[in-house]
Parts: structure tokens; sequence; C-alpha cells
């Protein structure tokens, strides 16, 4: 069993993914500053983890760029015994319209947080790393589905921080041996787990379909907004891959699994289902999952959105045996559970871990 640092464990992905962990035997030292996240995701992780995984979560409040922060993130990882093994890498800001309008802020907590996670990996003598990275490195994609090969040209300073992340992975890899670091490019992670204990929770108006369409279908807003009814698609709206957030926790553990039983590796791959969903087939599906219709109104397509953007994911299935399980009506099903179960996310029982 393996003892994993979690950059970022609070939030949607990370959440699930440290519950996923734990459920499979590993440690985790968990380090979150709760910019976007709440302490009571991981309360309620150990609670669905069950009374077996005890002792195998330290959680740490503070911050990727502060060295003092990630110091003691590697000495709670070493109090008992040897230090980490690894560190999934999820801590960093998301959404595109906010990169544009603060660029410095997202260069700062993106890129030069992740500079910082690495020195103090160097400084521990920890080479392995999952890092976070996304499908917008791709920016309009000229081959669909898209393969691993396809141009990285990115079309927002979000995006540009994570290319710009990646590069900075294939340069410590290149410059000097014993680096395990896979860059895993999700593509649209959407659902919760089956519970409806833990789920996405974002601050103010969603940036993303999904959430969106969730906070209508419980009454929280008015409508869905459908940015472009005219895209060369069947239906006109636009196409995207979506995954079940429990897919790509499991996509984080074959990750880990695949670096540390093996020697060097640089892994880029795309976590993705391979299907697209037009958004007014997401619209229906979550239509069926919660019994009613959701209101939505077709409107101009919005700057920076490609007509489709599906993964290719042969690659990940070849070099770590994961493919995703779960299909969109699974998504729908969990999403609305957890949104229905907690309509205001977990605001109302902010507490500390
Ligand atoms: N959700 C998506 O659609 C998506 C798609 C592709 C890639 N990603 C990437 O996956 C990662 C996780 O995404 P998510 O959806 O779980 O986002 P999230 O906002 O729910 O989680 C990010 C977590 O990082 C924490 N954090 C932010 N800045 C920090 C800092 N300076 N120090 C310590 N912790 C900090 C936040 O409090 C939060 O708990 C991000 O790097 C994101 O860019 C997400």
């Amino acid at each position: 069993m393996y003892k994993i640092l979690i950059t970022g464990g609070a939030g949607f992905i990370g959440s699930h993914t440290c519950l996923v962990l734990l459920e499979a035997g590993h440690s985790l030292v968990v380090l979150d500053n709760y910019a976007n996240s709440s302490p009571e995701a991981l309360r309620r992780v150990m609670q669905l983890a069950g009374p077996g995984a005890e002792g195998r979560l330290q959680v740490i409040e503070g911050d990727i760029r502060r060295s003092a922060d990630l110091e003691r993130a590697f000495a709670a990882g070493a109090s008992t015994g040897a230090g980490l093994d690894a560190v999934i890498h999820f801590a960093g800001l998301k959404a595109v319209g906010e990169s544009v309008a603060e660029p410095l802020r997202y260069w700062d907590v993106n890129v030069s947080g992740s500079q910082h996670l690495l020195a103090a990996m160097a400084a521990h003598g920890c080479r392995t790393l999952v890092f976070s990275s996304s499908a917008t490195l791709y920016g309009y994609p000229e081959t669909v589905p898209i393969p691993e090969s396809a141009p990285i040209q990115p079309i927002n300073p979000y995006g540009y921080t994570k290319a710009a992340v990646e590069q900075m992975l294939r340069d410590v890899a290149a410059s000097e041996p014993g680096w395990r670091i896979a860059s895993l490019r999700y593509f649209n992670p959407v659902g919760a787990h089956p519970s409806g204990r833990i789920g996405e929770d974002p601050n103010g108006i969603p940036n993303n379909l999904f959430p969106f369409i969730s906070q209508v279908a419980v009454g929280r807003r008015e409508q869905v907004q459908v940015f472009g009814g005219d895209w060369p698609t069947t239906d006109g709206s636009g196409v995207r891959d979506y995954i079940h957030v429990m897919d790509l926790a499991e996509g984080h553990l074959a990750a880990l699994k695949a670096l540390l039983s093996g020697g060097d590796q640089l892994l880029q791959l795309n976590l993705g289902s391979g299907q697209g969903h037009s958004v007014l087939e997401v619209i229906e599906a979550f239509a069926r999952a919660c019994g009613h219709a959701i209101p939505y109104v077709i409107t101009q397509r919005r700057s920076g959105d490609a007509a489709i953007t599906v993964a290719d994911p042969t690659e990940a299935k070849q070099q770590l045996g994961w493919q995703t399980r779960r299909n969109l009506d699974d998504m729908c099903k969990d999403g609305w559970h957890w949104q229905h179960a907690n309509p205001n996310g977990y605001t109302s029982v902010r507490t500390s871990y």
C-alpha cells in the first residue's frame, strides 16, 4: 500500500479520487487551501470509506505556492515511517472565463504552484507524479476523435497554463533519471458518487454545462442557455465527451499503479469515454434522471467553443488497462442524486475537517 500526497483533494475530482484510493487501501495526505472547496467533502469521504480507512487520511490546510505548507505535507507523509510514494496534483484554478480576466492569478496558482510542488518533490526524493491536465490543450481540434499526438494549441490562459505545466514536466523528466510522470488530459468530468454524498459544488454561476443543468433541475436557476444551435452536428448543439467522475477517479488509481510498478516513465494520456453527446442529448438525459423537463433556450455561439470535442481513449486503455464503464444515464442519475440531496452543495454545512 502506498502513501500519496493529494493536492486539491477536497475538490470535485480530488474528493472522488481520495475515496477510490482509500477504498483501495492507500494512505493519503491532502493539501488544500479550500479556495474552491469545503472541508465537509473530506469528512464525507471518510464516512463513505468506512472504519477500515480510519487513520489513513491526514488533512493539511495550506497552499501549494507556500514552501512551508508543502514542507508540512511532506512531513506528514514521513510521520509514519518512509516518506511519500507519489503525488497526485489536482490543486489549481479551472475557469476559462476567469483565466481571461485574471491571467496572472492563473499563472501563479497553476504554473508557479506546480513549480513549487515539483521542487519540494525533488528535495524529498519523491519523483512519481500524476498531473491533472486537460483536453483544453487541444484548442480547436483538427481531428476528432482527438489522439494525444494532436497539436497542443490552447486558446485561453487556462489552457496555456496547463500546456506550460506539461512542458515543465517533460523538462523535469528529461533532466535526471528517476521521474515517473503521468499527465492525464481530462475531457468533461461530470456526475457524482452514487451515494449522493459527494459531488461537484461550484462557486457562483457554474461555468460548465452539467452543473448548470443540475441547478436548473433543482430550481436554483431558471433555464439552461445552449450556446449555438447551428453547429455542424446532428442536432445543431455542441458535442462533448463526458466522463463520469468515478471513472476518472479510477483512472487515477490505474495511472498510479502503472507508474509505481514501472521504471522511468512520461505518460501523456487522454481520459475520456470516446463517445460524444450533444448538449441537447445531455439535457434530455438529465430530464429522464430527474423526472421533469429542463427548460432551455438556444442562444448565440460562444467564442472559444469548438463544434465537437471527443477523446481517442485508446492509448489510456493500452497503457493503463483502463477505460470508462459508466454511461450518460449513470452520469445524470448520480449527478441528480447529489444535487437533489444537496441543493446548495456543501455550503449549508461548512465545518472544519
Ligand atoms: N473539472 C473539470 O472540468 C476539469 C477538466 C480538466 C482538468 N481539470 C483539472 O483538474 C483539477 C481538479 O479539478 P476539479 O474540477 O476537481 O476542481 P476543484 O476546483 O473542485 O478542485 C481544485 C482544488 O484545488 C484547491 N486549490 C486551488 N488552489 C489551491 C492552492 N493554491 N493550494 C492548495 N489547494 C488549492 C481548491 O480548493 C480545490 O479543492 C484542476 O487542476 C483542473 O484544472 C478539471
